[in-house]
C-alpha cells in the first residue's frame, strides 16, 4: 500500500430544509460579520431568501456580493474580495454553483492573507491564512464544497487554478431542496460531470490515488448513476435530488485527493473557446476518452460498472460500462456531438493543442495521450 494524504471539509451538514440552520451554524462557527458570495440569478429566483432570513434571525450581519458569473474572471474575484474587506467580513459563505463557491474560496483567502491573486496560482502556492468558510452548493456536480480547487478565467480563453488544502471549506451545508428547481439540462450536465469526477478519480495514476478516494468514487457512482435519470426527468423528486447532491459531494471528496485526467483535459478547451458549460463539455468527450483509455482500464471500468448501472450487475465489462455511459448521456438529453454545440471541424486541431497544455490533468490519465490521440478523440466526438 502506497503512502497517501486525504484532506476534506471537516464538517458536513446535510438535510432537506437544512438551509434553515445556516443562521445557527454561522453564529456559532463563523462569527457576527459575514460576506456572502453568490450570483444574481439565484437572488432573483428567491433561493437566497431562507438563508438571509435565518442569518438575520441569528443576529449575523451579512454583506451580499451577487456578481459571480460562470467561468468567473479575475476581476470578479477581486471585486468580491474588495467588498468583503470594505465590510470588514470575519467569515465567508459561498452560495451557488461551482463558480460562486470557487470565488468564495478566494475571497476568504485574499480578504485575510493580503496575498495577491496572480501570485497564488498553482498547486500549494497560496500561504494563507484565510477567513472561515462555509459552502452551500445549489447544483449537484462540481463538488467544490469539499475540494481544494478554485478555477479562475485569466485571459480571453485561459483558465488558472488555485489548488491548496488551505481553501477546502470548513463547513459544507448540503440541502437538496435548493436543487429541486434546476432545469433538466443543468441537472444532466452537472450530474454527468460528477460521474466523471468519480470515474477519473478511481482510475487516476496520481501517486496520491488512495483507497479512501476509490471507496468514495464507487459509492458516488452508485448514487449518481442510479438517480440521474430520475432527477433529470422528475426534478421535484426529493430522494433523487438528495442522492445526486450526496453523490456529487462524495465524488468531490474522491477527486480532491486523486485528481481527474484526460476527460477534463479535453473538456476545458471546449468550454474555454466555445462557452460550452463544463458538464456538457465533459459529456461530449466522455465516451471517446473512455474508449481510448479502456485498454488500460479493463479491470477498473468493469469494477465500476455495476455500481453505476444496475443492469450491468453480473455482466460487467469495460466495454459495457463505456457504452452504458454513452447511452446515459443521450437518455438525459445531452447533445451527442461536438458539431451539435456549434464547434466547426476545422477548430479540432486547435482544441487538441490546447488540451495538451493541461499537463496538470494529463499526467493522471491511465493511458498516455499524444497530440495525435487528442485529435483523433475530438474527430471521433465531432
Ligand atoms: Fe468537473
Amino acid at each position: 500500500m502506497q503512502p497517501f494524504t486525504f484532506n476534506t471539509a471537516p464538517s458536513l451538514v446535510f438535510g432537506s430544509g437544512a438551509i434553515a440552520r445556516i443562521g445557527e451554524i454561522a453564529a456559532r462557527q463563523l462569527g457576527p460579520r459575514i460576506a456572502l458570495v453568490t450570483d444574481a440569478g439565484l437572488v432573483k429566483a428567491g433561493l437566497l431568501e431562507k438563508a438571509l432570513h435565518a442569518l438575520e434571525e441569528a443576529g449575523v450581519a451579512v454583506d451580499v456580493f451577487d456578481g459571480v458569473v460562470a467561468d468567473p474572471p479575475e476581476a470578479v474575484v477581486l471585486a468580491a474580495a474588495a467588498k468583503a474587506k470594505a465590510f470588514d467580513a470575519r467569515a465567508v459563505i459561498g452560495f451557488g454553483g461551482g463558480s460562486s463557491i470557487d470565488v468564495a474560496k478566494l475571497v476568504a483567502l485574499l480578504a485575510r492573507s493580503g496575498e495577491s491573486l496572480p501570485d497564488i496560482y498553482g498547486v500549494g502556492v497560496a500561504k494563507g491564512p484565510r477567513l472561515p468558510l462555509l459552502a452551500v452548493p445549489t447544483t449537484a456536480g462540481t463538488g467544490s464544497e469539499v475540494t481544494p480547487i478554485s478555477i479562475v478565467t485569466t485571459g480571453a480563453h485561459e483558465k488558472k487554478g488555485v489548488v491548496s488544502p488551505l481553501i477546502i471549506p470548513d463547513i459544507a451545508l448540503l440541502d437538496p431542496d435548493l436543487t429541486l428547481n434546476l432545469p433538466p439540462h443543468v441537472t444532466a450536465a452537472t450530474g454527468i460531470d460528477a460521474m466523471v469526477h468519480a470515474i477519473e478519480a478511481y482510475t487516476s495514476t496520481s501517486a496520491n490515488n488512495n483507497p479512501v478516494s476509490k471507496a468514495l468514487a464507487k459509492e458516488a457512482l452508485h448514487l449518481l448513476g442510479r438517480n440521474i435519470e430520475r432527477a433529470v426527468h422528475h426534478g421535484q423528486d426529493g430522494e433523487a435530488r438528495a442522492a445526486m447532491l450526496i453523490g456529487s459531494m462524495l465524488a468531490g471528496q474522491a477527486f480532491a485527493n486523486s485528481p481527474v485526467a484526460a476527460v477534463h483535459a479535453l473538456a476545458y478547451p471546449i468550454g474555454g473557446h466555445f462557452g460550452v458549460p463544463h458538464g456538457l463539455s465533459n459529456a461530449l468527450v466522455l465516451p471517446y476518452v473512455l474508449r481510448f483509455n479502456a485498454s488500460a482500464c479493463e479491470q477498473a471500468y468493469a469494477e465500476l460498472a455495476p455500481y453505476a448501472f444496475q443492469e450491468l450487475e453480473g455482466r460487467a465489462s469495460a466495454d459495457a460500462f463505456v457504452e452504458a455511459l454513452a447511452s446515459l448521456c443521450m437518455k438525459v438529453g445531452l447533445q451527442p456531438r461536438l458539431r451539435d454545440v456549434g464547434i466547426p471541424q476545422d477548430a479540432l486541431p486547435m482544441l487538441a493543442e490546447d488540451a495538451m497544455k493541461q499537463t496538470r490533468l494529463l499526467v493522471n490519465n491511465p493511458r498516455s495521450l499524444t497530440l495525435n490521440d487528442a485529435r483523433a478523440i475530438y474527430e471521433a466526438a465531432w
